[in-house]
């Protein structure tokens, strides 16, 4: 049998687990941070203020070890073997499979099943963009989205839609960064086919209320998919909940490796929708001429897995769930409040997206007034403070907000205040620099 569970609270003893409870209550302390520790690249740069989590999360100790563990314990390549060692790996990417579906609140004994694998939220939406909008799209049809989609989940639905003869559709959102019911039922109407949206905004901050967006969907039979790839790292996700058809996300933005991603779909959808990629793995019976696909979800997984790279997304969920959302949620609202106050008081920022600092799920996004943001990130770094600049990839979310482009910090529960100090600091760096 493999060794799974290598890492994590399940494992500590009493002595251990009660050491683990008091750093998480240390954890409602901000000024420094009880798990930088577990992030072999936080320990190492003391010196560095990481404040790009919403590009790439840091990944822990326990995670890396996995990744290593795998290709020293039970490499072999996974599904294609008899084997004791092959059959090791397949039962480690069959229980990683098991372990994320319950991670986003499913229980059913078969709902395993329904999780593919990817390399990111970005192929799972374009997996869907080119397999099924097709089966559901044609001329006059309409697709709606939000006009803060990353652009993951915005071309794919451009060229879906210019195959098909179909319109892209969009919903604003207000002042504060809210799509309304009035908007939502607007925008989704009889020609809906399809409507697909980002649970939470990698610009603004804010979570879209999917959960009604999905049943205005519903009432006019269209499908409702839910870009997850920054909500699964800020808070728990019950696609049960949501109630949607599809949703996506990354393990590299969950403390995972980089390079896997999930798409989770309802079963019957699944079932009924044609493959994305084709070749090895993903056929039930090949002829010269034709060929018949494997059943859910081997059918949408072509050639070798990144099995190591499941393994240890499944150590990454894992350690989020021995720290437990509930700590990991007080401790990063708190410091993005902390980060907001201080950003506000600095005459030369202005701040983007809603004023209230519950709504921001990790992101601060600002600019230093006359200063353009590749400047700022560029002098910010000189400092080691590292904040993510440009358009973001929601180039027509900048352009509703009339920039060009923004500056963004966005925390993680294993930031602490030394951080944020240092982002004050060095952007009264930056404005010296220009105004002093
Ligand atoms: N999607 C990632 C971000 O928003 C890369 O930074």
């Amino acid at each position: 049998m493999v060794n799974r569970k290598l890492h994590g609270a399940d494992m500590l003893t009493d002595a251990g687990r009660a050491e683990w409870e008091t750093r998480n209550a240390r954890a409602s302390a901000l000024a420094t941070s009880p798990y930088k520790s577990d992030f072999p690249l936080l320990a190492k740069r003391p010196d560095l203020a990481f404040l790009d989590s919403a590009a790439t999360a840091q990944r822990p100790k326990v995670v890396l070890d996995a990744q290593k563990s795998f290709y020293e314990t039970m490499n072999a390549n996974a599904l294609r073997g008899l084997y004791q060692l092959s059959v090791e790996a397949t039962e480690a990417i069959n229980a990683s499979r098991a372990h994320i579906a319950r991670f986003i609140g499913l229980t059913g004994k078969k709902d395993a099943r329904d999780i593919v694998f990817c390399r990111n939220t970005s192929e799972a939406l374009n997996l869907l963009a080119i397999a099924y909008a097709p089966t559901v799209l044609g001329p006059g049809d309409e697709v709606c989205i939000t006009i803060m989609e990353h652009h993951s989940n915005l071309i794919p639905w451009q060229q879906a839609c210019r195959l098909a003869g179909a319109k892209l559709v969009y919903m604003y959102p207000d002042e504060q960064g809210i799509i309304s019911e009035e908007e939502m039922r607007a925008k989704i109407g009889p020609r809906t086919k399809i409507v697909s949206c980002i649970h939470v905004s990698n610009v603004l901050g804010v979570a879209n209320d999917v959960k009604l967006m999905g049943e205005i969907a519903h009432e006019v039979g269209a499908t409702m998919i839910v870009d997850g790839a920054q909500s699964v790292p800020h808070f728990p996700v019950d696609v049960t909940d949501l109630g949607c058809d599809f949703f996506a996300f990354s393990g590299h933005k969950v403390f995972g490796p980089m390079g896997i991603g999930v798409l989770w779909g309802r079963h019957e959808l699944l079932d009924a929708m044609p493959p994305f990629l084709t070749g090895g793995e993903m056929i039930d019976a090949v002829t010269e001429q034709t060929a018949t696909w494997a059943p859910v979800p081997e059918k949408f997984e072509a050639g070798t897995q990144d099995a190591a790279g499941i393994y240890a997304l499944d150590a990454a969920l894992t350690y989020v769930e021995s720290i437990g959302f509930d700590a990991m949620v007080a401790r990063e609202q708190a410091l993005v409040a902390q980060c907001m106050r201080r950003l506000g008081e600095l005459e030369f920022i202005r701040l983007i997206g809603p004023d209230d600092p519950a709504l921001h799920h990790g992101v601060v996004s600002f600019n230093v007034c006359t200063v353009h943001p590749h400047d700022v990130a560029s002098i910010l770094d000189m400092d080691n403070v590292a904040i993510r600049a440009g358009h973001h990839c929601a180039q027509p979310l900048l352009a509703h907000l009339g920039i060009d482009s923004c500056c963004r910090a966005s925390l993680a529960f294993y930031n602490d205040s030394s951080d944020i100090d240092r982002l004050v600091d060095g952007l009264n760096h930056v404005w010296s620099m220009f105004h002093g």
